[in-house]
């Protein structure tokens, strides 16, 4: 099988109804990057970083994946399909899709302060006083601004084994994420209503469903063509 590798942003959840970051009715127009993921806010404001967090759990509970994860499911009986994704939701997991990579963390999860414990906490929430097994507070299990991305090594080690790169609903502007796509030679897609030309990336401009069924339709039919 084929190797199509899917790189996703908010824009693939946004018909689930979670806001994207920068469009302009976007997450990032009613908080600030700095007050809810930075990790300086973290040192400065635990409460409102936690709350903020424990929103998006409970918002995530309450929605469901839409057709773009559950074709990106579907694709892998004609592919071998590896996500990643920047997205913190389970939507692709919950779609059915077997091998997601998050590079920004999981909201499902909780950490210590050194992220060297992680446990699932599912849709419950974190509060300020809660410990990890080393005594310090839990914090969700993202990465902010400001803290490293461990899984980009791997994220690249699978780009770099790609024969199709798949994009999905992402601006492309947000480092060291947005430069996978350049760590590969094999054919680009890229599914966005308002992309940005890139040289070399066919654009599929339309919502991620619309998007992912023209892709669908496209790339199954050239197998059984
Ligand atoms: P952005 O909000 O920056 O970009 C969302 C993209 O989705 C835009 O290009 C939109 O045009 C597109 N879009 C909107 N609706 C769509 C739809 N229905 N179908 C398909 N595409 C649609 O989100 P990201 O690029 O994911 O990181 O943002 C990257 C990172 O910035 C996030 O992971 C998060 C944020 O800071 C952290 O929190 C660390």
């Amino acid at each position: 099988m084929k190797h199509l590798v899917v790189f996703t942003g908010a824009g693939v959840s946004a018909e689930s109804g979670i806001s994207t970051f920068r469009d302009s009715d976007g997450l990032w127009e009613n908080y600030s990057v700095q007050q809810v993921a930075h990790i300086d806010s973290w040192h400065t404001n635990k409460a409102l970083m936690l709350d903020f967090y424990n929103q998006r759990r409970k918002q995530l509970q309450q929605v469901e994946p839409n057709e773009a994860h559950l074709i990106l499911a579907e694709l892998e009986q004609h592919f071998k399909v590896s996500i990643i994704t920047q997205n913190v939701d389970n939507l692709h997991e919950r779609a059915g899709s077997s091998t997601v990579i998050h590079l920004h963390g999981e909201l499902t999860k909780a950490c210590n302060e050194r992220k060297t414990e992680v446990i699932d906490i599912a849709y419950g929430d974190i509060n300020l006083g809660d410990k990890a097994s080393d005594g310090s507070q839990l914090r969700p299990f993202i990465v902010w601004f400001g803290e490293q991305v461990p899984m980009f090594d791997k994220a690249i080690d699978i780009v770099q084994t790609a024969d199709i790169l798949l994009v999905i609903g992402t601006s492309l502007q947000v480092y060291p994420a947005a430069s996978l796509i350049n760590y590969t030679d094999a054919p680009i897609y890229l599914i966005d209503p308002k992309p940005e030309p890139r040289k070399g990336v066919t654009i599929i401009q339309a919502k991620a469903s619309e998007g992912m069924r023209q892709f669908f339709r496209e790339q199954v039919g050239k197998l059984t063509s």
